[in-house]
């Protein structure tokens, strides 16, 4: 796989880290910074965990129906992923295709061993040659339309209801930011997990093993290795939330007493209270109906929409206005 890199990650990290763990109020880091080689391996296993029924799910509904998805869009069709992670189920799409035409496949990932894996992964399917980006959702997109020969249709994957990492607003928002980077006639794949038991949620997001708590936590580990901090992994807890008026699962980091923490990287010390935490993720979770809704608002129109039932999850495939 050829791939394209770009630095600007180290850069952002240490400012971002200051900019959230100085606001006022509630302390935030921003969840696209979990994903490192460690995060994105344990996400990974997160997939496979019992609790965590999403990734199946998605799984499902791309092997059962990718080939009515593929027969739907016009060739010739470039394929875009936004966030792809290892890309194991983009398989199902990508395969389907390869029956059908030559194309190129390209991933989208801020985490560089992500998009190693997701090459790993995929390199092995006829008929697709695979260019990753290591850049960010939307600098990445503008690259691959950047590609794009003429009389070629863009095909965006947005898989996992990573959607759901954003606000409701912000979701809308991003979306419409895809569709401006898009032409008319371009698609986009949206995964988005549906609303279910508060209980079923925090199992998921909460699982026996503590896959997910190493993961929450990671990320101060994280900010350990590459900003030389001092975090005390064993005075963090991960604690899942919900959030009933947000409609979502947050994920956070509490403080188990009052504590110091020196990130010289970020010239920054943060004094932290007992049972304060950080707000590391949020997952919204979503009603069928309501994509139909944030697809117009976006500027696409939900053409199709496939719900497993196992473990409600709805894939929707919006064509651009
Ligand atoms: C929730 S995981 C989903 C992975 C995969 N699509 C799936 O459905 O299993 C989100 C993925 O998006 C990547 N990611 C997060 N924020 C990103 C950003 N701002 N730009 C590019 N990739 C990002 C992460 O590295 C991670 O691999």
């Amino acid at each position: 796989m050829l791939v394209y890199a770009i630095n600007n990650v180290a850069y952002g990290f240490a400012s971002e880290v200051r900019t959230g763990l100085t606001r006022p109020g509630q302390k935030e880091l921003p969840s696209k910074y979990l994903y490192d080689n460690v995060g994105s391996a344990l996400f990974e296993v997160i997939s496979h965990l019992p609790e965590y029924g999403l990734t199946r799910a998605d799984e499902r509904l791309l092997q059962r129906h990718a080939r009515e998805i593929v027969e739907r869009l016009d060739a010739p069709l470039a394929v875009a992923e936004l966030g792809s992670g290892s890309g194991k189920k983009t398989r199902w799409i990508l395969e389907s295709l390869s029956q059908r035409e030559r194309t190129f496949y390209y991933p989208v990932e801020i985490s560089r061993s992500a998009l190693a894996m997701c090459e790993r992964e995929l390199s092995d399917i006829d008929s697709i040659s695979i260019v990753g980006f290591e850049r960010e959702y939307l600098d990445g997109l503008m690259e691959v339309a950047a590609h794009r020969r003429p009389g070629q249709h863009l095909f965006v994957l947005f898989l996992g209801s990573t959607i759901g990492n954003f606000d409701r607003p912000a979701g809308v928002k991003f979306m419409a930011e895809v569709r401006r980077i898009l032409e008319p006639e371009d698609s986009l794949l949206l995964g988005t997990d549906l609303e279910k038991p508060s209980t079923q949620l925090l199992k998921a997001y909460d699982d026996e093993l503590g896959v997910t708590a190493a993961f929450d936590l990671n990320l101060l580990a994280r900010i350990n290795r590459e900003l030389d901090a001092d975090f005390d992994l064993g005075q963090f807890a991960h604690v899942a939330r919900i959030n009933h008026k947000a409609r979502s699962v947050e994920m956070h980091l509490r403080s188990k007493r009052r504590q110091t923490v020196r990130i010289p990287a970020a010239d920054l010390t943060v004094e932290f209270l007992e049972g304060e935490t950080i707000w590391t993720e949020s997952s919204h979770k979503y009603s069928a109906d309501e994509v139909f809704q944030m697809a117009r608002d976006a500027g696409f129109c939900c053409q199709a929409q496939w719900i497993d039932e196992q473990w409600p999850f709805a894939e929707s495939l919006l064509i651009a206005e």
